[in-house]
């Protein structure tokens, strides 16, 4: 049977005391409304609509690579009236439609998938995913029949006495048959606590026309929303705990999973070990076989096989395998490191790239430079890549030894089998197999200390 969803995500979410619309704030990195959109598309529904309206803009931005239809809610005038805004998107359709909020991230592609078929094989017109909670404050009570069926939803703010004590909520995910929603969405009306346009009221429409509705309880863990920064971190932490296990279950060893933070589309080989406070994060993919010794920060970077980091920040790079990076390096954006590489202590790399075999051990900042493999570093070495107004490249060859203390004065261009002499400050080509020397010679003035009274 056809299936299609719809992500309501047109609210503005005031608990969250943000500047950007609720759906965008991220869980393990990602924003919930394209942890939803993920999800839903995992489970093979051929078609999504997201339902924007506050700060439309800004969610359409965040979805751009997503594809998603747009409907738009002008204003927020209930859930009920979001659907009606997505009545272009369903017409002359025939089949299923999920509905999801963009505020719900914990949901999970095979509870979708067990939605649909719990929905098509009971032949209802609706039916409601539903949990049972300790504290039902806030929520809309499901009201069942003897039967089993539910027979409507009442909105905490509308309830009896006996309502309230109802501890099965509406978890505001549903599954429709698209042509009784279709035919009875338009005929909700706002006369309620809250003066909205309820979705849940289309139940008692379409229980008055003899329509089956069901109730699919799932666990709250899947149906939790977030309305604030405390139920985003609740959210967070779920869902740490799961792609934790996930890589666990691939063979990845975290030594403290309660202190290890990876994005969820973080990808990561077995036999790699992770240390506590490790940030991984965006596509990083990590191969086989690497140690992450504690606290670095990895964001959008490939790491190769056998690599091994302590304390480091690694942006949008590459590092080769059977290199180590750390402690304290920083790599910035568009860099590739070799093979069997050395990134030491306290060293600053941005975009350039840096051959194999090629070390460097200290205190070294390598900005825009082009250097070849088997090349040694001495400590302090700097790459005047600035003069002040524009940016300029060093190249460097292979096996050249750059001796402690050296600036590179970018434009320039170092060949290969090269040695620069400590303290030298290179402003023009040294050509191959060349020694380069740019220093002041030394001078010694014998007896200084004495003539000037200052021996003690
Ligand atoms: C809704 C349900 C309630 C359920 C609860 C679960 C109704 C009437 N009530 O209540 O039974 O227990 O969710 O969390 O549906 N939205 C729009 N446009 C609107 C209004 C809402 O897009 O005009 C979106 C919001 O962005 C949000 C979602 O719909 O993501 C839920 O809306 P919200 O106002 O939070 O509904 P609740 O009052 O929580
Ligand atoms: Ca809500």
């Amino acid at each position: 049977m056809y299936k299609c969803a719809i992500i309501l995500a047109a609210g503005e979410g005031k608990r969250m005391k943000s500047s950007i619309p609720k759906v965008l704030h991220k869980v393990c990195g990602k924003e919930m409304v394209n942890i939803v959109i993920d999800v839903v598309e995992e489970s093979r529904v051929e078609n999504i609509d997201v339902v924007i309206g506050r700060e439309a803009e800004k969610v359409k931005d965040a979805t751009f690579k997503k594809n998603v239809a747009y409907s738009f809610q002008q204003k927020q005038l209930g859930t009920g009236h979001a659907v009606m805004c997505a009545k272009d998107f369903l017409r002359g359709k025939k089949g299923s439609v999920a509905i999801f909020t963009g505020d719900a991230p914990l949901i999970t592609s095979e509870t979708i998938a067990k939605l649909f078929d719990f929905h098509e094989n009971g032949r209802y017109k609706a039916t409601i995913v539903t949990s049972i909670v300790d504290n039902p404050e806030g929520y809309g009570r499901i009201i069942r029949q003897k039967d089993g069926q539910v027979c409507k939803i009442v909105e905490h703010k509308d309830c009896n006495e006996e309502e309230l004590k109802v501890n099965e909520i509406n978890s505001g995910m549903y599954c429709f048959d698209i042509e009784s929603l279709m035919s009875s969405i338009d005929r909700l009306n706002n006369n309620n606590a809250q003066g909205e346009y309820y979705l849940t009221d289309v139940i008692e429409i379409l229980k008055s026309h003899e329509g089956k509705v069901g109730g699919f309880s799932i666990p709250f863990e899947e149906t939790m929303g977030v309305n604030s920064r405390i139920q985003l971190s609740q959210a967070e932490k779920v869902m740490r705990s799961r792609i934790n296990r996930k890589h666990m279950e691939n063979g990845v060893t975290l030594i403290d999973p309660d202190n290890t933070y990876i994005g969820l589309d973080v990808q990561i080989e077995n036999d790699t070990i992770i240390y506590p406070g490790n940030v991984l994060q965006g596509n990083t993919i990590i191969k086989r076989e690497c140690i992450l010794y504690p606290n670095s920060r990895i964001d959008n970077s490939v790491i190769n096989e056998n690599v091994t980091i302590q304390s480091s920040v690694i942006l949008d790079s590459k590092i080769g395998c059977n290199t180590t990076v750390g402690p304290y390096a920083y790599i910035r954006p568009q860099t590739t490191i070799g093979k069997s590489a050395r990134i030491g202590d306290f060293v600053e790399v941005k975009k350039s790239t840096i051959g194999d075999n090629t070390k460097v051990s200290h205190l070294t900042y390598i900005g825009d430079a082009e250097i070849g493999s088997g090349c040694n570093f001495g400590c302090g070495t700097v790459v005047v890549n600035y003069d002040g107004k524009v940016k300029n490249k060093t190249i460097i060859g292979d096996n050249s030894f750059i001796g402690c203390n050296t600036n590179l004065v970018s434009p320039v261009t170092v060949k290969s089998n090269t040695y620069i002499a400590a303290g030298s400050t290179i402003t023009k080509e040294v050509p191959e197999g060349a020694l380069a020397i740019a220093r002041a010679r030394q001078k010694n003035i014998e007896g200084w200390v004495e003539k000037k009274g200052l021996k003690k």
